[in-house]
């Protein structure tokens, strides 16, 4: 495998080209987004998007999204191109949006994993604008990490997870935003949410009102309960990949509010004693917080806990996430202890990714 570094403000054009006949010869090559690393294939290659499953370990059943350079090379790949798509894309794009539309014919079933509908997405980074003009195909691109792992927000995350499952790393430095682009499905009379991300519902709506189109979530949010199961898990429209455990680092998650900040230190006290001894020393907890540590008034925290404090702003928070998450993977963390965000929109998002690693 081979990892090659690429200017972001002027991506070198013998790499980009390099790149991009690899992609057009049906390798897989891994590139920098504005959200997390794709791992990329050409999206009209039914062979090339197999080598996508294989290299992840991916279920069949979990569509991939296509990306493209522009507007027009989305609704090339689009039997119909609704109203809404066509409204939140010159609003959002490039940007961290998927948008899921009819597909088109000749966009292969292993795509879309059989389903009449294809997810498309311009990204807002240099490298990967580069990379898909020069490409001129669709590429297919789920984050490049093996199934159920962190999804990679830098290059070293993507040789960490893929090693040489991967032919090409193009590294473009850590992601901006951090965490999966918001995906939604246009192919209804409403918008509905299938995942969020940094871009929010406020904002989906206030494009779309003028349109008289309403925006939804798909997963009924829970509020207090963050440790719970999202309900309704089932209800979620054609969008087969938001129902499994993903996100996930390989400890145990136990996410606390800010009030629950003495329970959490009995719980991890309780936590200590129950686990075998195995002779190799404590095994690492880690705790990210927002507004304090675990409070354990005067008696010592149990264990040996490497606390980190996360910024209080849910932009820089979901920027630093994935990152913390797979330093504690690094370090053979046993627990992961997080305090929850705040209950507002603007952490849709960062709580959707965390509700899913403490699952
Ligand atoms: O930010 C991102 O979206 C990153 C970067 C690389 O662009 N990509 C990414 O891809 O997160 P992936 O494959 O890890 O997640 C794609 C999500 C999946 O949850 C999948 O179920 C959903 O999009 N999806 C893809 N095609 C769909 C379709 N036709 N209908 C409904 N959902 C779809
Ligand atoms: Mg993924």
């Amino acid at each position: 495998m081979s990892v090659v570094p690429v200017d972001t403000t002027h991506p070198d054009a013998a790499v980009i080209a390099n790149a991009a006949a690899r992609l057009q010869a049906g390798e897989l090559v891994a590139f920098p987004t504005e959200t997390v690393y794709g791992l990329g294939a050409n999206a009209l290659d039914p062979a090339a998007v197999q080598r996508i499953y294989a290299a992840k370990g991916r279920p069949a059943w979990n569509p991939v999204i296509a990306h493209v350079p522009s507007i027009d090379a989305a609704r090339a790949l689009a039997r119909e191109w609704p109203a809404s798509a066509q409204r939140l894309a010159e609003a959002f794009w490039p940007g961290p949006l998927t948008l899921v539309v009819p597909k088109a014919a000749h966009v292969p079933d292993v795509a879309t994993a059989g389903l009449d509908a294809v997810a498309v997405r311009v990204p807002a980074h240099p490298v990967a604008l580069a990379l898909l003009r020069a490409a001129a195909v669709p590429i297919a691109a789920p984050s490049a990490n093996r199934f159920t792992q962190i999804s990679p927000t830098t290059a070293w995350h993507v040789v960490q997870s893929l090693g040489d499952r991967v032919p090409l790393v193009l590294d473009g430095g850590p992601c901006s935003v951090g965490i999966e682009s918001t995906v939604v499905d246009c192919t209804g009379p409403e918008v509905i949410i299938l995942r969020p991300g940094m871009l929010g519902r406020e904002s989906l709506e206030h494009v779309l009102a003028p349109l008289g189109i309403p925006v939804r979530h798909a997963v009924r949010r829970i509020a207090h309960d963050l440790t719970a199961l999202p309900d309704g898990l089932d209800a979620i429209p054609r969008s087969p990949g938001m129902a499994d455990r993903h996100y996930a680092p390989r400890a145990d998650v136990w996410l606390f509010d800010t009030a629950q900040r003495a329970e959490i230190v009995d719980a991890l006290e309780r936590w200590h004693a129950e686990r075998p001894r195995d002779g190799q020393g404590a095994v690492p907890v880690y705790a990210l917080v927002r507004t304090g540590p675990p409070d354990s008034g005067d008696r010592p925290l149990p264990g040996h806990v490497r606390q980190r404090l996360m910024p209080d702003d849910p932009a820089a928070y979901a920027r630093t996430l994935y990152g913390a998450l797979h330093d504690a993977d690094q370090a053979n963390a046993g627990l992961i202890l997080i305090e929850a965000p705040p209950d507002s929109p603007g952490w849709d998002g960062v709580r959707d990714r965390l509700t899913r690693a403490a699952r």
